[in-house]
């Protein structure tokens, strides 16, 4: 079991919160000025990524501290409990082993007693000779046509991890294959994705962990139905759909045969899912061989994650700073910035990986916590964000952490677009870190000609305090082996953040609420009866809106 510490009750966290006292008032240009070698003192190389961390308000004390709490919160007992294969899901019951998943040196990893490793293979071996016959157009369809289009069709982690992913590695994509993601219950979603695929040559991907969530499973029933209107027979459906679930009885009532699944486990957590069965968009897309280089970069970072000393572990330090800036500086929320178009989802996607696994305020002990616990995780693609939001980063009230993070080399080195685009990145976290004094701004005001009175007027507004904490990630190029390890990197810190802060970062009790409640609504939505079950404004909006569609 996970060792319950409440980690305001650590020396750790007395020290940091005296610690804070003197830091919050520290610059990091100061910082610098007196340490020449703060760059290369705070950044670390992981394979072809650069991780620099220094553009933060710590120095040797903050992280002496922060690793005395990662101590005292037997982190490295967490780690080990989480690679074993212990049921650390405590309230689902469940063990938490993505990692197996993408376990490429294949050493046995052991599930309630019984290694999951051949039963891992064996589900890659199928998802392999699926994706190899897609690839050589030898999937046919019910006229004999190759398939061509994949739509899959799940929400949560059941699509934003194959979306995020086969977008970010769209330049590997095979050229004879589309891809579309259903997910919203909308029913736009579906029929706008219909509208652009051919019943003939179009595989439908049914991913659900359950195989009972109500918006996939009524876009499967839709895509089910159209594709029969054109069909019109029952047993083609077997050419045309493929499952990929945890439910067989569910998968079968569906309409799905047992050949035409691809199974997963209940110990792998949805939102860390696209690492099992869930890829199979992502194989077929890519290719096995891609797909499998992906899995070999996130193993790459677990290996690091598992064996690395704390101060050199980047999952843990990103971790252990954040924990600085949620709990001692009082940030609220982390924004994540991609400089790369193809990692446009990537935010997104790790809205719903940190943000499911740790909002939550019961510690492991069940009871409220006092201390802030999971960010709210936010971003866009730079340069898009720096025209949009970037304003608040500079001279909002808050203070807002972020990530940057950037190819070296571009996948479309067009003229100097690349080099524009880096540009940016560097320029954004030199000056939220450097800011601009008012001494600056009044020198350049009078070099622009401004009198002393504009001078007065308008120098408050062009003052930037600086001192907005960064980390930069640098890599190479934006290939499968690079992504699979970025992402095993933001999952592992969300663990350790988890960790330290007490809580169960593997169950979504919060999410349930909604599904269960959505359950009780709809039959009322669909007679003719006033409603009154509810408060006045949830009975007033429905009546409403039944009125309205009269
Ligand atoms: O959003 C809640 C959740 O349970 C996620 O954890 C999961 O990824 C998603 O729903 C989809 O669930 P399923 O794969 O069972 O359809």
């Amino acid at each position: 079991m996970l060792q319950n510490i409440n980690p305001v009750t650590t020396n750790a966290w007395k020290t940091l919160e005296q610690h804070y006292e003197v830091m919050k008032s520290k610059h990091m240009i100061d910082m610098f000025a007196v340490d020449p070698n703060r760059f290369s003192k705070y950044s670390l190389q992981f394979r072809n990524m650069l991780v620099d961390y220094s553009k933060n308000i710590i120095n040797d004390q903050t992280l002496e501290a922060l690793l005395a709490l990662a101590e005292e919160s037997q982190l490295k007992d967490a780690i080990e409990r989480m690679f074993s294969g212990e049921k650390i899901n405590l309230r689902e019951n469940r063990a938490v082993l993505h990692v197996a998943l993408r376990n490429c040196s294949n050493d046995p990893v052991y599930e309630d007693g019984e290694d999951v490793m051949p039963a891992v293979n064996q589900v890659l071996e199928q998802m392999k000779a699926f994706s190899d016959k897609i690839g050589a157009g030898e999937l046919l369809g019910y006229t004999g046509k190759p398939i061509e289009n994949i739509v899959n069709i799940g929400i949560g982690g059941s699509d934003l991890g194959p979306y995020m992913v086969t977008e970010a590695l769209k330049p590997y994509q095979r050229e004879n294959l589309k891809l579309y993601f259903v997910s919203n219950v909308d029913g736009t979603h579906i029929a706008e994705t219909l509208k652009k695929v051919d019943p003939e040559t179009t595989l439908f991907m049914i991913a659900s962990k359950t195989f009972t969530t109500q918006e996939t499973m009524t876009n499967a029933e839709s895509a089910k139905k159209w594709f029969l209107e054109h069909a019109k027979n029952e047993a083609e459906v077997a050419k045309h759909f493929v499952a990929i679930s945890t439910n067989l009885e569910a998968v079968k009532k569906f309409g799905i045969a047992e050949e035409n699944m691809f199974v997963f486990w209940d110990w792998v957590g949805g939102r860390y899912s696209l690492w099992s069965s869930i890829g199979l968009s992502i194989a077929c897309a890519i290719g096995f061989d891609k797909y499998k280089e992906l899995l070999e970069g996130a193993h790459a970072m677990d290996q690091h994650f598992r064996t690395t000393h704390f101060d050199k572990n980047i999952p843990v330090l990103l971790a252990l700073i954040g924990i600085w800036y949620v709990n001692f500086f009082g940030a609220h929320t982390e924004a994540i910035l991609p400089y790369d178009q193809y990692m446009h989802r990537f935010p997104a996607y790790f809205q719903q990986g940190n943000m499911e696994s740790n909002g939550k305020y019961i510690d492991r002990d069940g009871n409220q916590v006092t201390y802030s616990t999971g960010p709210v995780i936010w971003g866009e693609p730079g340069t898009n964000g720096q025209h949009a939001f970037y304003q608040l980063i500079h001279q909002g009230t808050q203070l807002i952490p972020c990530d940057f993070l950037a190819p070296a080399i571009s996948q479309n080195p067009i003229g100097d677009h690349h080099a524009k685009l880096l540009s940016n990145f560097f320029a954004q976290t030199e000056a939220l870190m450097n800011g601009k004094t008012l001494q600056d701004v009044i020198a350049e005001l009078k070099a622009d000609g401004l009198t002393d009175e504009e001078i007065q007027e308008l120098a408050p507004f062009k003052v930037f305090t600086g001192n907005r904490p960064t980390n930069s990630i640098l890599f190479k190029k934006l290939d499968p082996f690079t992504l699979g390890s970025l992402i095993a990197m933001y999952e592992h810190k969300i663990f350790v953040q988890g960790v330290i802060w007490n809580i169960f970062s593997f169950d979504q009790w919060g999410v349930e609420l909604g599904k269960q409640l959505a359950k009780k609504v709809l039959p009322e939505l669909v007679n003719d009866d006033e409603i009154q079950a509810h408060d006045s404004s949830t009975n007033g909006l429905i009546n409403a809106y039944k009125e309205m569609r009269k």
